[in-house]
């Protein structure tokens, strides 16, 4: 077993972006909004546009690619938590609450107030891992995917100088 690290993920490192965004879509297809065919057909230009345009962070054991995450700008003092997966071989070690605390670092550095993101229906173990980290459903559900039945709920974290803490609470 390695060791596990963390580290942002530069313009120029596009298609290592790319292989791992396209390892997640193949592995976990319900867990995401959007699907592997769909960004397959992405160009370079477009996979250098998505990492101009967010904070990503990239999971390294001992060097070797293992997960990934990211933080999209949804507003002034508003971002979304995207794209958050661990390699199967490498789950259960640590390597997502390392991606979790990197994003939400930058959130917090960056004057996010807010940050939101979607979890699917019976993904137990994202849920509890986000509520690690002070996230609490909100309430609202959409389905997956436009014309699916499956369903996803939101998450919210309020930034602790935000007036509430964001202490780790239990999902509800
Ligand atoms: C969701 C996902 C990112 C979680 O990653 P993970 O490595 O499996 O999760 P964790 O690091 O939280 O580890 C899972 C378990 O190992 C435990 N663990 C965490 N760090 C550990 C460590 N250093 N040593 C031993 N166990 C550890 C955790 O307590 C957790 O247990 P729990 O789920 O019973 O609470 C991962 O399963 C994944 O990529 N799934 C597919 C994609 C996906 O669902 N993405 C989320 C979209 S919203």
């Amino acid at each position: 077993m390695g060791m596990l690290s963390v580290r942002p993920f530069e313009v120029g490192d596009w298609a290592l972006y790319r292989a791992v965004r396209l390892a997640a879509l193949a592995d976990a297809p319900d867990a995401f909004g959007s699907t592997l065919e769909r960004e397959q057909a992405f160009t370079e230009e477009r996979w250098r546009e998505r990492l101009a345009g967010r904070d990503q962070f990239l999971a390294e054991d001992s060097g070797q690619a293992c997960g990934l995450i990211g933080i999209v700008p949804t507003g002034p003092r508003t971002a979304d938590l995207v794209s958050m997966w661990v390699a199967p071989a490498a789950r259960g070690r640590g390597a997502a609450d390392l991606l979790v605390g990197e994003a939400l670092r930058a959130a917090d550095a960056g004057g996010i107030a807010c940050v939101e993101l979607w979890v699917t229906q019976g993904n137990d173990r994202a849920e509890r891992l986000y509520a690690r980290h002070g996230f609490h459903r909100t309430g609202r559900v959409q389905p997956v995917r436009e014309g699916e039945s499956r369903l996803e709920f939101a998450m919210k974290r309020r930034a602790a100088t935000d007036g509430s803490k964001a202490t780790t609470q239990l999902p509800h």
